[in-house]
């Protein structure tokens, strides 16, 4: 069984990862699961942080000679700001004197909640774990999920469908996905440039003004075999345990599967994708006139591009704070303000794309199983024969 662990806080030492299940003999590409992590820490909107910090993954255990030994990997990721925190969040008892207060809770972040739950007398330890610097220990592990993905022939992408008020209009194809991600600068991870354009006139308002915006990312997976996931049990459906990924990540409060929103607004024969038979289909003959479905019927992949759609609220930390109350004298106050991001769409359907390969990479080896690549290669053959031949 495929499963992971992160462990860190944003500015202590390190940031540390875990991912158990992976077969034997897959080949890890370092270059790759190092460029993931630069690409998470891309984006217009994004805070002085990124500019400090260039990620790079440290892997300690469960990788040998370049490939996976079938044993759980570990791995590290260096918090580069850490020399500037050591006295404020020291392991051991520290200089109480040097701790750097969080004295009033943003309002939607998780400071007060955390803080009421821990029964901690303000936020620092709460935004320290709460905080998405996180997600790139999900990144690091989402890239060896996709360098196994990648040994099925299926690739996880993202793209950025809206910023704030901007919208692009209509389905991004996969080879337009894909020129994004060759790009080596990373504005709004847009595929339509003036569409890209206006995002970044957004994202320059609200920095002028001391805001912040939210927005939606798509993230495709390309050539996914009818067949994942189940409708057996409610914890199996794909759409679900996709749904629960992408949701898990911070600042996200929607996701959506295909054209499921609009769908709600449509009838039926507007919405479903008719099947036909056509002799050059993929994995099998039958074919869709579209995919509003977003690749899963029934809790199953269905073949088709599995398309998954984050819905991120915007930055909670405000240069402009929100009213607060201060944490020890009760009074009313502003928020706490901290370098922040304003917008992070890009970086997060990057964060999106790790939890979607991570599901797939999960529900694939639980139906063609396998300890070594060569042993799960030979099972996912067999069963593209089996689809061949329906
Ligand atoms: C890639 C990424 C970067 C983020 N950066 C920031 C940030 O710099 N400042 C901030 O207040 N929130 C940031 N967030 C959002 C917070 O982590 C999140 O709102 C907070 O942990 C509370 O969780 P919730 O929004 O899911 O309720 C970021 C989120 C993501 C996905």
């Amino acid at each position: 069984m495929l499963r992971y662990f992160t462990a860190g806080e944003s500015h202590g030492e390190a940031l540390v990862a875990f991912l158990s299940g992976v077969p034997a003999g897959l080949k890890i590409d370092q270059a790759f699961v190092d460029r993931e992590l630069w690409r998470r820490q891309q984006g217009y909107g994004r805070g002085g942080r990124m500019k400090i910090e260039r990620d790079t993954a440290h892997i300690l255990s469960g990788v040998r000679h370049g490939s996976t030994i079938g044993s759980p990997i570990s791995l590290q990721l260096e918090n580069r700001d850490w020399k500037n925190w050591q006295e404020s969040l020291p392991v051991g008892d520290g200089d109480p004197a040097r701790h750097k207060r969080v004295a009033s809770p943003r309002p939607g972040h998780a400071d007060l909640a955390g803080a009421l739950k821990y029964n901690l007398p303000e936020a620092r330890y709460i935004l320290e774990r709460a905080s998405a610097r996180e997600s790139a220990a999900r990144v690091a592990v989402g890239a060896i999920a996709k360098l196994f993905l990648r040994e099925l022939g299926i690739d996880v992408l993202s793209h950025v469908v809206a910023t704030g008020s901007v919208t692009l209009p209509g389905e991004v194809s996969w080879e337009s996905i894909r020129a994004l991600y060759d790009r080596d600068e990373v504005l709004l991870n847009c595929a339509d440039a003036e569409v890209e354009q206006l995002m970044k006139d957004d994202v320059d308002k609200v920095l002028k003004t001391g805001d912040s915006l939210g927005g939606v990312f798509e993230v495709v997976a390309h050539n996914v075999p009818p067949g994942l996931g189940t409708y057996a049990q409610w914890d199996e459906r794909l759409d679900g345990l996709l749904a629960a990924a992408v949701m898990s990540l911070q600042a996200v409060k929607a996701v959506e599967i295909g054209s499921g929103v609009a769908a709600a607004f449509m009838s039926g024969s507007r919405v479903h994708d008719e099947i036909g038979y056509t002799a050059k289909s993929g994995f099998t003959s039958f074919s869709r006139t579209h995919n509003n479905a977003g690749g899963v019927e029934g809790g199953i992949s269905n073949g088709e591009e599995i398309r998954v759609r984050g819905y991120l609220k915007p930055i909670s930390t405000l240069r402009r704070p929100l009213q607060s109350v201060d944490f020890s004298t009760r009074e009313p106050v502003k928020a706490a303000y901290e370098r922040s991001d304003v917008c992070v769409v890009p970086a997060a359907g990057v964060a999106a794309e790790a939890m979607v390969a991570l599901t797939l990479a999960r529900c694939a080896l639980e139906k063609f199983g396998g300890d070594s690549m060569t042993e799960t290669v030979r099972n996912f053959n067999g069963y593209l024969q089996q689809l061949k031949t329906y």
